[in-house]
């Protein structure tokens, strides 16, 4: 059997990438404030920016679209749907939204209080933001191995039960439900096992509390699951997909990434104490609850998106890519979140640039470097993302300094991430002309997004 791990797919409709020259670059990004998210994606090579939404759709997503019914109410499009979501997470409420966030939105509104407290493994920025726009504290709890970006370990997504159990033990009160994010994006797009998820659920559930999966990757995790977890090794990934929902109470989703579409998600649970509450934010802020802010069409890309999601030579060759990646990062010598995650290689930015101070954003600096050095745009995932610049000007960093490299779904071949491999080998060799920044103006939350840079 030959060992290359090919596409599991052929070709039928191309897009062009531009080819600039680094005199370009060094324009575009001056322009850009030397912030990657305000450039131009015509002026981007490969963009890994994010693995939400880029994906490319198949023929029998392209041939649903065909088939959406654009009724306002009852569309059969919807119940196509319902059907997928139900047949997979075994909930009977499905709530169609446009995307992840809008989920998280209604669902929080519906569920939480002021001053309650909602724990996760690492909550992604939206759901950080959106439940402390209602007052909502929400806590990080992932493993210690988690936040060790070198450390190998199957499951580094994983929970700390000890320290979910000590806050149960006295803050109860105030946690309207448990969350957890599979994979974890934040710390790395590492997965969950089957025995946590299913010990949290326990847990929480010994207190009456309920469990909410962030469901975005929920394909990836449950082949990590397959190929890590003793006794899943010829369990198919549907039915490990099964199993990891029925633990949980609901489920927010975007279906962006492992639904395989362009827009899209849903909140999925399992009784219908907030249903009422749900549905009547739902009509309010997306639509009505057979569409949920979105077209027929996209229900029915949906539908097959996340059937296709779940095929096992799809995501061996998945992981495959990131792990192929990881492995030139090793010949390199360039440090990176191990083992690969599902969607995503975050290079450790610091093994980079050792000695740039991180008040001059090490990782948002490697960022721009490998923009300028070849056309990729990543995304940082370190102080820009997650520091905050506190009332008397003074800063407070993130704990890692990382750039996330993130795949969209069947758009890059192999060539791609060669290329990409030499690019990041030649900003290496020449790590002591990259420079750092200062951050000129800023937004007081999710500041990456639009803050403008100068040079240090
Ligand atoms: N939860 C997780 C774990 C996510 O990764 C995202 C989005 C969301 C929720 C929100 O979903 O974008 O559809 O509103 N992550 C993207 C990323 C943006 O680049 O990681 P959304």
């Amino acid at each position: 059997m030959p060992k290359t791990l090919i596409e599991p797919f052929r070709i039928k409709s191309v897009e062009p990438i531009r080819m600039t020259t680094r005199e370009d670059r060094a324009r575009l990004l001056e322009q850009a404030h030397l912030n990657v998210f305000k450039l131009r994606a015509e002026h981007v090579l490969i963009d890994w920016l994010t693995d939400s939404g880029t994906g490319a759709m198949s023929v029998d997503q392209w041939a649903a679209v065909m088939r959406g019914d654009e009724s306002y109410a009852g569309s059969p499009s919807f119940f196509r749907f319902e059907a997928v979501v139900r047949d997979i997470t075994g909930m009977p409420h499905v709530l169609p939204a446009h995307q992840g966030r809008a989920a998280e939105k209604v669902l929080f509104a519906a569920a939480c209080r002021k001053g309650g407290l909602v724990p996760s493994n690492c909550h992604f920025d939206t759901t950080r933001a959106n439940l402390e726009s209602l007052g909502v504290e929400a806590l990080d709890l992932v493993v210690p191995e988690g936040l060790q970006p070198a450390l190998v370990h199957p499951f580094k997504g994983n929970i700390d039960l000890e320290r979910v159990e000590r806050l149960l033990a006295v803050q109860a009160g105030r946690v309207p439900f448990g969350m957890l994010t599979v994979t974890n994006n934040t710390g790395g797009g590492q997965p969950v096992s089957m025995a946590n998820l299913r010990e949290y659920a326990a847990l929480l559930h010994r207190y009456g509390k309920p469990l909410i999966l962030d469901a975005c990757r929920f394909a990836e995790n449950a082949m990590f699951i397959k190929l890590r977890e003793p006794g899943y090794g010829q369990t198919d990934i549907k039915h490990i997909a099964q199993e990891m929902f029925s633990h949980a109470d609901g489920a927010t989703m975007s279906a962006k990434k492992d639904g395989l579409v362009n827009i899209g998600g849903f909140i999925a649970l399992r009784d219908d104490a907030w249903l009422e509450r749900l549905q009547q934010l739902l009509v309010l802020w997306e639509g009505f609850p057979t569409y949920g802010g979105l077209a027929g069409r996209d229900l029915d890309a949906m539908a097959v998106g996340l059937v296709e999601g779940m095929q096992e030579d799809y995501l061996r060759y998945r992981l495959r890519t990131a792990e192929y990646l990881g492995e030139k990062l090793d010949a390199l010598g360039i440090g990176y979140v191990k083992p690969t995650g599902g969607h995503a290689v975050y290079i450790d930015a610091r093994t980079v640039l050792p000695k740039m101070p991180v008040r001059h954003y090490p990782a948002w600096a490697l960022c721009n470097a490998l923009y300028l050095g070849g056309g990729i745009r990543g995304v940082e995932v370190g102080s820009v993302m997650f520091g905050r610049q506190l009332d008397d000007g003074t800063e407070t960093f993130h704990s890692m300094e990382l750039l996330r490299l993130a795949f969209p779904r069947r758009a890059y071949t192999q060539s791609h991430f060669d290329y990409a491999a030499e690019v990041i080998g030649e900003v290496k060799d020449e790590a002591d002309a990259i420079r750092g920044v200062r951050i000129v103006r800023q937004s007081k939350t999710l500041r990456h997004y639009t803050c403008e840079c100068e040079w240090v």
